[in-house]
Parts: structure tokens; C-alpha cells; sequence
């Protein structure tokens, strides 16, 4: 883009809704995309940063199967879970949108619909992985194999997570199925595909031409390897019946693909904005001197580079991203965070444990961002960042001038006396810091363009060390004055320049210094033209520490979590035993399960698992013959309330007659334990529905 932009369309990846937003997510994303917007609307430029949940895919329906409940019950929890922390962490979006809304169903469909009347997609029959136990089509996230270019044999059918390759399901080496775990067969079905060889000569020039200096080398570098490798027709259908359903004849039970559909979410969100505050939402995709840009993390790169700008090229309307920062990852103590493990800082728990410490952790991940590499966050350093940085950089200045205002001139900014050499060279310096924060923040360095917010307030801290105006009003109050005022002036640059890293020490900041009572309210460009933000006379109030010291006691419960969530993990090393077939209530009912008590118990003789028992069912007290002999001695379980299929049909073991069945599982340790009543206090015979 030559000419200044004249708008900034800003997206930040929609979160998968099958579960909270983590760090990673947050450091990844969601802080760098929040610090560009807010940097923009405070030179006030004209922005759209849009955002929303993710709600259709394959993990969302895997998710539900899991805990039994639909996919819309999963979203509708997570999107409510997701938003609220956005806000209340303060990402500042104008728009958090979602993608089962109508709006995006509309949005979606009409976008297929016009690629395919204009006969832009491939239709084709082809053979797709198919679980015959399951009855379904098996695409991406449903199937898991060995990754055809790195050999990781948990790839995903749609992409390895391991060496970020985007392939189709088909691809995989010994495919199983994530539903049932069974070896899919090949079946054929008819899908419509996005050329995307067509648009390779065309991706060459406008990326590894376009773009070879202004993308990040990471961002460029996966580009080039995929345009190298050559690209292939993909999918952009599917046969689920969780999604926005293809609106052509001939395509019943099939839906858009979820990666066709999600980041067309963008424009649906933009619409609703546009709707709800009165502005047309075309220019804001349509108009060449709009500047789009698209944060993500780097396992999306492919989706936003090649495919969604393919996708916007084939419409023909739409302008394409100016750039993609996409970032790396995030790890958490030195672990890859995972959703599944509960190997994570969750934003919705952060915010309950450290209420108002919202700007401590957006300062340590933005400190800590994944801008070049993996980077990795561990709690020791939130601490020491926290309370080394923020309490004693920032804060310590911060109070400093404010205590002293109020002890020598009632919070009053003094008049001050004739400017040393000393400070007309800080107050130059001053200057210079909104151009410097300005150009890292524009390159998306905002580690970067963070370490010189401090540099501001290490130069109002090591200023007021040198000047020393607790010393010289015993001897030259003049002078005091005169520190006091450019001290003031730098505390007031501080609020401006930190309101994009630091929105709520910014905003609690500019209370203190009571900018709502300035005539001329200064902004960022106003640093950089006149020194004096604060007048002489104006007052400044008593307000309270920006920042609180973060205790080990603290760091300790938050590392105490995480060692659980390890052993949690160790134990459940087992994977969990699929889903079986649904059946009916009536199937369900047909089981007579009571409460029961184990009144007497023998080995069985000469058999090494089998314990001959005796309970009380209630009803009777009957032979039951149970294969636990190796976790339970028989001494140990007499008196147990154990729970009991009673009208499970007899059957001889070892020439014992066993009259029905004790319900067991195994703990997280892999140990045989009793499904047990006790807890309930109910009695024998007791039904169990
Ligand atoms: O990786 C993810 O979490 C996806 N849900 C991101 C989608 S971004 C966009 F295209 F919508
Ligand atoms: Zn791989």
C-alpha cells in the first residue's frame, strides 16, 4: 500500500469454541492484535477490529460426543466463557461476532453460492475415509494417522500439528478413526474443491514477489514452501451435519468446510458492526485504500495466506491482506500447552485469581511474545516481571510523583524555573519516544516497541535520582519546581504511550493525573509537539498503587495447579475408551442395577482371578462370581456397598452358578475400584436408574 491507508480492517483469528482462550492464544494473537488496534484509533485512524468464535468444525462435534451433550450446548457455553474474558481482560474488539449467527450462515452461503455459479469450484466424486461403525465420513479432526511428510502417527486428517502441514484426510498413512478407533474404509462421495493450482502463478507474484520484504520471515518462508511444494484442489465441503449447509441441489447432508466458512466470519462480523453503529461494512473489504490485516498463530498461516486469499481472488470483489503477523508459539514451564492435558493458563481462571491484574499479564506476554520463536512463560518470571518492572520501574515513578506533588504543592504541577541542559535534554528525549513506540508498533514488534514504553518511565525514575528534589527543597525550591513540572510531564506521557500494552493502568493513570480537567486533552502526536502535557496549577490526585507486589505464596498455588494437572495426565495415560453405540431408553431400562452390600467373600479355588461373593441385594442374598481376586483380597471388600446388575442371566464359572454382576472401573492409577454407592447413603435394593 503507497498511499497512507484511509481504514484498517483488523481480524484476529476466531477461537475454536470446544474449549476457554489459554495464553498461548492471548500471546499469540489476541494482545498483538488488541495493541495495533488501540494504537490506531489513538492516531485516529478509522478501524474495524473484529473477532468472533469459531463454531463449526470437528472438534466442537468431538467435543459433544465426549460429554454427551450437542454441539450448540458445547459453543453456546464456550462462546459465552470466551467473550466475557475478552472483555473483561479488555481486548478491545468493536465486534466479537459468532459463526453459527445468521448473519454468517447468510454471509457464507452466498459466498459458495456466487463461486459456484460463476463456476469457480471443481465438483467431484472421490473417495473419502468412511467408519462403518460410526456410519459417517471422516474428515478432518475425526481422523488421525501417520503424517505422510514428518512421520508424527498423531497427525490430524487436515493438518499435522508436529511439522504444520495441511493435507487431506486420504493422505494419511494407516488411518483410524477418532470416533471409534476402527480402520475407516474408502467410500465415494461427491465434494466441490477450490482449485487452488489455478491461483498458484498468481499467489507467486502477489506473495513471493509481493511480499518477500514486509511479511514476517516465518509467515513468508511457510508461504514458499507450500507455493514450492505446488498446490492441489481442496475441499471445501464436507459430509457432517455440524455446519452451514452447501446451499446447492445435489449437496444435501453436506456442509461448507469449517476453514471455508470461519474466516469469511471476518466479513460477517464487520457486517453486524457495520449494522449496529450505522456505517456501511463494503468499504471496509472493498476498498483498495483499506488496510487488512489478519493476526493469527502460526498453524493458521496456510489458511490465511493461500486458501482464504484464493478464496477472495476467485470472488473478485474483495481486497486481500497487506500483511499476516502471524505469530509462533507460546509454551508454558517449558511444555508445549495443550488444551487436552490441561497443560495451560486459563484467561477465565487468570481473571478470578488476579482480579484487576489484567495489564500484568498482557505486560509479561507481550514482554515474552513468540515474535521470532517459541518463547516460553513460566510463573517465576510473571513474578519477577511483575514486581521488577511494573512495581519498581513504573510504579515506583509513577508514585513518586505523585506523592511528592502532593507533599510540596498539595498536587498541585508547580511552576517551573528556568530548564537546565539537563532538561531540555530529557525533555527532547520525551520526544521522541511516541515516533520510536509508533514505528516498532507499525512493524509489529510490540515486544519491542513495549521495552521503550519502560524507557520512558526508566528515564522519569533515573531523572528524579539525579535531580534529587527531595534534597533540593531544603536548599533550592525553585529547582524542586522545575523537577516536579518535567517530572509530571514524563508521568503524563506515560498514561498516553501505555494505553495500547496497558489500557487499564493507562485509564486509572490518566484519573490520577486527572486529564478530564485539562482544557486541551493530550494525545500522542501532542507529545512529540509540546513537551507541556500538564500545565502549571492543573491538579493531580491521590490515587492508588498502580501496581501491587505479586507474592510467592501466589506463584506457588498457580505452580501447585499445574503440578496437578501433570499427574492428572500421568495417570490418565490410558487413553478413554470410545463412545459405544447409542441405544434407546428402552435399552437403557431393560438393565436392573441396585445397590448392594458384599456380605461374605472366598477365593475361588484353584482359579487366580475369581472371588466367589456373597450379596445382599435387597431382594435375596445370591452368588455373584467376580474377576478381582488380583486387586482385592477377600477380608478387605466384606461389607462394601458395591452397585449390582441383578438380572443379568446366570451363568456357570467354574462350576459356580453367578447370579449377576458388580459394576467396576479403575481409578486414575489403573486400579480396579467398586462403582460405589456409599457416598449416597442409599440402601440395599435401591434402584439405580
Ligand atoms: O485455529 C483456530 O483456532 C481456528 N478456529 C482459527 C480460525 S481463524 C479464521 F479463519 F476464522
Ligand atoms: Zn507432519
Amino acid at each position: 500500500m503507497n498511499q497512507a491507508p484511509k481504514r484498517y480492517t483488523i481480524t484476529a483469528a476466531l477461537p475454536y469454541t470446544n474449549g476457554p482462550v489459554h495464553i498461548g492464544h492471548l500471546a499469540g494473537v489476541y494482545v498483538p492484535a488488541d495493541i495495533y488496534a488501540r494504537y490506531q484509533r489513538l492516531q485516529n485512524r478509522d478501524v474495524a477490529f473484529v473477532c468472533g468464535s469459531d463454531e463449526h468444525g470437528v472438534p466442537i462435534t468431538l467435543k459433544a460426543k465426549k460429554e454427551g451433550i450437542t454441539p450448540q450446548e458445547v459453543v453456546d457455553k464456550y462462546h459465552a466463557i470466551i467473550k466475557k474474558s475478552f472483555e473483561d481482560f479488555g481486548i478491545s474488539f468493536d465486534n466479537y461476532s459468532r459463526t453459527s449467527a445468521k448473519i454468517h450462515h447468510e454471509t457464507a452461503s452466498d459466498f459458495f453460492k456466487k463461486l459456484y455459479d460463476e463456476g469457480k469450484f471443481i465438483e467431484e466424486v472421490t473417495q473419502q475415509l468412511y467408519d462403518e461403525e460410526a456410519h459417517q465420513f471422516l474428515a478432518d479432526r475425526f481422523v488421525i494417522g501417520t503424517c505422510p511428510k514428518c512421520g508424527n502417527e498423531e497427525s490430524y486428517g487436515d493438518q499435522c500439528e508436529r511439522c504444520g502441514t495441511s493435507h487431506n484426510a486420504t493422505d494419511l498413512i494407516n488411518p483410524k478413526s477418532a470416533i471409534t478407533g476402527s480402520k475407516p474404509i474408502l467410500k465415494e462421495t461427491k465434494h466441490w474443491f477450490l482449485p487452488l493450482d489455478q491461483y498458484e502463478s498468481w499467489l507467486k507474484s502477489w506473495i513471493l514477489d509481493g511480499h518477500k520484504d514486509d511479511w514476517k520471515s516465518n509467515v513468508y518462508g511457510q508461504c514458499k514452501s507450500w507455493i514450492d511444494d505446488g498446490l492441489r484442489p481442496r475441499a471445501v465441503t464436507r459430509d457432517l451435519d455440524w455446519g452451514i449447509p452447501v446451499p446447492v441441489k445435489g449437496a444435501e447432508g453436506k456442509v461448507l468446510y469449517v476453514w471455508f466458512d470461519a474466516p469469511i466470519g471476518y466479513i460477517s462480523a464487520t457486517k453486524e458492526w457495520a449494522q449496529r453503529v450505522g456505517k456501511d461494512w463494503e468499504p471496509y473489504w472493498k476498498d483498495k485504500n483499506t488496510k487488512l490485516l489478519h493476526f493469527i498463530g502460526k498453524d493458521n498461516i496456510v489458511f490465511h495466506c493461500i486458501i482464504f486469499p484464493s478464496m477472495l481472488k476467485a470472488e473478485g470483489s474483495y481486497i486481500l491482506p497487506d500483511n499476516v503477523p502471524a505469530n509462533e508459539f507460546l509454551n508454558l514451564e517449558g511444555n508445549k500447552i495443550s488444551t487436552s492435558k490441561n497443560w495451560a493458563v486459563w484467561l477465565h481462571e487468570y481473571l478470578e485469581e488476579f482480579p484487576k491484574q489484567q495489564d500484568v499479564l498482557r505486560y509479561v506476554l507481550t514482554a515474552n511474545a513468540p515474535e521470532t520463536k517459541d518463547n516460553d512463560f513460566t510463573w517465576s518470571d510473571f513474578q519477577a516481571r511483575n514486581n521488577n518492572e511494573l512495581v519498581a520501574i513504573f510504579g515506583n515513578f509513577i508514585n513518586r510523583v505523585a506523592v511528592l506533588s502532593q507533599k510540596y504543592y498539595d498536587g498541585q504541577v508547580p511552576q517551573p524555573g528556568p530548564f537546565s541542559e539537563i532538561d531540555l535534554k530529557i525533555l527532547e528525549e520525551l520526544k521522541t519516544f511516541p515516533n520510536n513506540i509508533a514505528h516498532s508498533i507499525e512493524k509489529y514488534r510490540f515486544r519491542e516497541a513495549q521495552a521503550e514504553l519502560m524507557n520512558v518511565a526508566r528515564l522519569g525514575n533515573k531523572y528524579l535520582a539525579d535531580e534529587e528534589p527531595w534534597k533540593t527543597i531544603k536548599t533550592d525550591t525553585e529547582r524542586t519546581q522545575t523537577v516536579m513540572y518535567i517530572a509530571a510531564q514524563i508521568a503524563a506521557a506515560l498514561a498516553i504511550l501505555s494505553e495500547p500494552f496497558l489500557p487499564h493502568t493507562s485509564k486509572k493513570l490518566k484519573e490520577l493525573l486527572q486529564f478530564d480537567m485539562l482544557k486541551t486533552v493530550p494525545s500522542w502526536n501532542s507529545i512529540q509537539k509540546n513537551f507541556e502535557l500538564l500545565p502549571p496549577q492543573h491538579h493531580i490526585g491521590q490515587g492508588e498503587l498502580l501496581f501491587g507486589k505479586i507474592e510467592d505464596a501466589q506463584i506457588q498455588q498457580q505452580l501447585d495447579k499445574l503440578e496437578a494437572s501433570k499427574k492428572q495426565n500421568e495417570a490418565m495415560n490410558t487413553p478413554i475408551a470410545h463412545q459405544k453405540e447409542t441405544i434407546t431408553y428402552e435399552d437403557f431400562s431393560k438393565l436392573d442395577l441396585r445397590v448392594g452390600t458384599i456380605v461374605a467373600a472366598e477365593k475361588m479355588p484353584k482359579a487366580n482371578k475369581l472371588l466367589v461373593l456373597k450379596v445382599d441385594t435387597g431382594l435375596d442374598v445370591r452368588t455373584i462370581v467376580s474377576g478381582i481376586a488380583e486387586s482385592f483380597s477377600p477380608e478387605d471388600i466384606i461389607g462394601k456397598k458395591v452397585t449390582v446388575l441383578i438380572n443379568l442371566a446366570p451363568r456357570a464359572l467354574r462350576g459356580v452358578e453367578s447370579e449377576g454382576m458388580i459394576l467396576m472401573t479403575e481409578n486414575a492409577e489403573g486400579k480396579l475400584v467398586f462403582v460405589n454407592p456409599d457416598a449416597s447413603g442409599a440402601e440395599n435394593g435401591a434402584v439405580i436408574s
